[in-house]
Parts: structure tokens; sequence; C-alpha cells
């Protein structure tokens, strides 16, 4: 059964630990991470902005710290999703050999909204726009987790 989750963005302080953030409220018993490919921002919470965003819809991700994803994540989790399809790209590229963990686009969980990504926030400072893709992708997720594979 699907259930340790790691989401990946560019920096792990946007959009990805807001995934996490949303995910966690939004369920139990999952084990939840967030990483970025890069490395800039390693050790930083996500950015205010996003922080002061999430937490006005109640989810606190203050306390998040980021991290670069490593090839050692393909066997720590059962599932990881990016959040547009150049974070697929860097996540294959280092995936070990003969790893059989999924890697899915985040939007791939909301085909209703015809989205093909998850707009980056940092860049657009549409977080609430952001918000609002991340909670439908997250409760599609949900669906498809508890539904029989
Ligand atoms: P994120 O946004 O991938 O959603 O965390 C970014 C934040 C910072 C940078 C890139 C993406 N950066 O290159 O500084």
């Amino acid at each position: 059964m699907t259930h340790r989750i790691l989401f990946v963005c560019l920096g792990n302080i946007c959009r990805s630990p807001t995934a996490e953030g949303v995910l966690r409220a939004k369920s139990s018993g999952l084990t939840i991470d967030s990483a970025g490919t890069g490395r800039w921002h390693v050790g930083e919470p996500p950015c205010p902005p996003m922080i002061d965003a999430a937490a006005r819809r109640g989810y606190d991700i203050s306390g998040l710290r980021a991290r670069q994803i490593t090839p050692a994540d393909f066997t720590r989790f059962d599932l990881i999703i990016g959040m547009d399809g150049e974070n697929v790209a860097d996540i294959e590229r280092i995936r070990p050999d003969g790893a059989k963990t999924e890697v899915r686009l985040f939007t791939d969980f909301a085909p209703q909204t015809g989205a093909d990504h998850i707009p980056d926030a940092y860049y657009t400072r549409d977080y609430e726009g952001a918000l609002d893709l991340i909670e439908t992708c997250a409760d599609g997720l949900l669906r498809a987790l508890q539904s029989p594979q």
C-alpha cells in the first residue's frame, strides 16, 4: 500500500512544503515529507508569504526546513510527486538502477482542473492560486490512495 509520500519542487521553500503541510492536515497514517531538486535553499524555512497564506487556511508550514532529494529517497518513499514536469525529469535523473518507486505529477490527481503543473508562486506571487490547486490535488491524491489499486 502506498503510504510514504515525498513531494518535490525546485527549491523546497514554496510549492512542495505547502503540499506537505496540506496533505498532513487532510490525512492521518501517512508518512509525508518534501524536498527540492536544487540545493540553494537547504536548511531554510518556506518563503514567508507562503507561510502566511498557508496559515490563513489553517496550515502551519513554518517549522519545515528545505532539503535536497537524494537517491535514498527512492527507498524511503513509495510515491514521489513532482510539482511540474521539470521536477519529474530531474527526479527521474537520479533514480537508482532497479528502483520501482512511482514518480508522478501532482496535477495528475486533479485532471478536472486541466492544470499540468503547480505554478511556482515564488515567482508568480499568486500564493492563493497555488494553494487552491494544491488543495484540489491533495484531495484527488487522497481519493486515489483510498480507492482499490
Ligand atoms: P519552489 O520555488 O520550487 O516552489 O520552492 C522556488 C523557490 C526558490 C527558487 C526556485 C524555486 N530559487 O531558485 O531560488
